[in-house]
């Protein structure tokens, strides 16, 4: 029996540098089943040439329903957190590893996230590789393990890799952290500590940023 094609964005994807014509492109896009159910498809954004790209998992809800990358509860603690590590997100382009959004419904009617598969994560790669060679920038950020597997493998562990810097062959280097929803869902007791070391990576970051604004 003849295998089945993987589920791929590529053929969706324009061999171009330009993110706005990528961003045009996105909406049309069926590499996998998931523009089936989600409101729209969520592209990066921020400035074409920032040094620094950071890479979440997926839209949530909101971001569904909004279109934008990190406007959520997640994007909130994810500002308040940039904030007290001064690190400027206007500055960084913010996107996700898969564009739309994966969730099951709840009694009928709630929308709970899904987290993205193997499947769909490689299916969107060609997306998320298609900004970041429009961007070329020098540091990725990926917050949270589905960011870390679509750009460091599946076995590449945050908890025994954060905060720790890699060479990338799509930017100088690739550095890890726990995604903000990883925060959020923490115990109520565990919640400062966890919120504190979030902060401790991003402060981390924020010094590599300016060595490398320093040597531009
Ligand atoms: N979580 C993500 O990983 N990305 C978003 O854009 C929102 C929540």
């Amino acid at each position: 029996m003849a295998r089945q094609p993987k589920p791929s964005a590529a053929p969706w994807v324009p061999a171009t540098h330009s993110l706005s014509v990528l961003r045009a492109a996105v909406p049309e896009c069926r590499g996998c089943d998931l523009y089936k159910y989600a409101t729209q498809a969520v592209f990066g954004e921020g400035p074409q040439d920032s040094k620094v790209v950071m890479v979440g998992e997926q839209p949530g809800d909101e971001e569904d329903v909004k279109g934008h990358p990190f406007v959520g509860p997640a994007g909130r603690l994810l500002n308040k957190a940039m904030l007290d590590a001064e690190l400027d997100r206007e500055k960084i382009y913010v996107t996700n590893a898969v564009k739309h959004f994966k969730f099951k419904i709840e009694r009928g009617k709630r929308r709970i996230h899904a987290k993205p598969g193997g499947i769909e994560i490689s299916a969107c790669r060609p997306w998320l590789e298609a900004e970041l060679d429009a961007i070329h920038p020098e540091l990725i950020v990926c917050l949270g393990a589905t960011a870390a597997q679509s750009l460091m493998g599946r076995d590449f562990r945050i908890t025994a890799e954060r905060g720790k810097f890699h060479p990338h062959p799509w930017a100088k280097e690739v550095v890890a952290t726990v995604h903000p929803s990883a925060i959020l869902r923490a115990l109520r007791e565990n919640y400062d500590e966890e919120y504190e070391l979030f902060v401790r990576d991003l402060r981390v970051i924020a010094k590599r940023v300016r060595e490398l604004e320093r040597h531009a």
